[in-house]
């Protein structure tokens, strides 16, 4: 089996969460790294809480490097709301055996990237970019070098889910996602339009809660404070699965239907920061940027029941 090398950039996070053991139990992805972000709620809880899920997972093999502590030139945002004071919903938390790695997220990213074959690498990221425009700071070769990219983030026809136009990832920080769509990165992009339709619903949450392993229970338990909050906040039964939505992508990209496009983001206006102008008016032949239109939501809880059942 030829196996996809990845990275994987995020801040866990319930959602991140579910997309990190998703990764963990699919042996067709080799996990470089996964470098963490200040997002959902402090770069300190960001980080424990992946060396958590990769401790549970029993993939101890794989290096957590943290990132950024805060967005490029905002202050740092949180979103506890959604996603528990700790990150986690209702889990208990508790210190990982092993420690992070000590190089720093962007640095680590650059090294994985500029040391392998071009175009080898795959970068997931399912939270603020901080990390990846902080990287293409660094290495302005890494755009090119790097293989796809795939961004959980922005909004097109759905609206925004933090303001009336910008989806969380991006408005936490405009200016490092209005930087990395501007480069030579070749980007998919999972925004609320797509994520928005796999609805993590009462039957998909029972149906994980039935599998054996403690990670398949852990990952029911997230999903239902998920739905808890959903239904608490913003009035709806059933929560949307985000970010597992880019390791789906690059397992099983028939799972999706995206068009090309490109995108930009404002970074100057308060009332619209963090919207993500999507573009569809474009040569396809040259297109950068894809938005993923639709997506099969069966089919992407299917595929991750199927590797939860793998974990302990
Ligand atoms: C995104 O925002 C975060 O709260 C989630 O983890 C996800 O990455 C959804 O807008
Ligand atoms: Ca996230």
């Amino acid at each position: 089996m030829q196996r996809q090398s990845l990275i994987i950039d995020c801040d866990p996070g319930v959602d991140d969460a579910v997309g990190l053991l998703l990764a963990f139990a699919s042996p067709e992805l080799d996990l470089l790294a996964v470098t963490t972000v200040a997002g959902n709620v402090s770069l300190e809880r960001t980080t424990r809480n992946a060396r958590i899920l990769r401790q549970i997972a029993g993939r101890e093999d794989v290096p957590v490097f943290a990132g950024a502590e805060r967005p490029l030139r905002r202050d740092p945002a949180d979103a506890g709301d959604f996603h528990g004071a700790e990150g986690l919903g209702g889990l208990e938390t508790f210190e990982p055996d092993a420690p992070a790695a000590p190089e720093v997220a962007a640095h680590a990213i650059v090294e994985a990237v500029m040391s392998r074959p071009a175009g080898s690498v795959a970068l997931a990221v399912m939270g603020p970019m901080t990390n990846l425009a902080l990287a293409l700071r660094a290495e302005p070769a890494l755009a090119e070098r790097l293989g796809p990219v795939v961004i959980m983030g922005g909004a097109r026809s759905e609206g925004g889910n933090i303001t009336a136009s910008a989806e969380y990832n991006i408005w936490a920080d405009p200016d490092a996602a209005a930087q990395v769509f501007a480069s030579d990165c070749r980007i998919t992009v999972l925004g609320l339009d797509a994520t928005h339709q796999v609805r993590a619903t009462a039957d998909r949450i029972a149906a994980i809660q039935a599998l054996p392993g403690f990670c398949a229970r852990t990952a029911a338990a997230l999903l239902r404070f998920s739905q808890d909050v959903e239904r608490r906040i913003v009035g709806w039964d059933w929560a949307p699965l985000h970010d597992p939505c880019t390791i789906a992508w690059l397992l099983k990209p028939e799972l999706f239907r995206a068009v090309p496009c490109r995108i930009e983001v404002e970074t100057e206006s308060d009332l619209t920061r963090g919207h993500t102008a999507v573009e569809l008016r474009v040569d396809a032949a040259s297109a950068r940027h894809h938005w993923v239109a639709e997506a099969d939501a069966q089919g992407v809880f299917d595929l991750i029941a199927e590797r939860l059942e793998r974990l302990p």
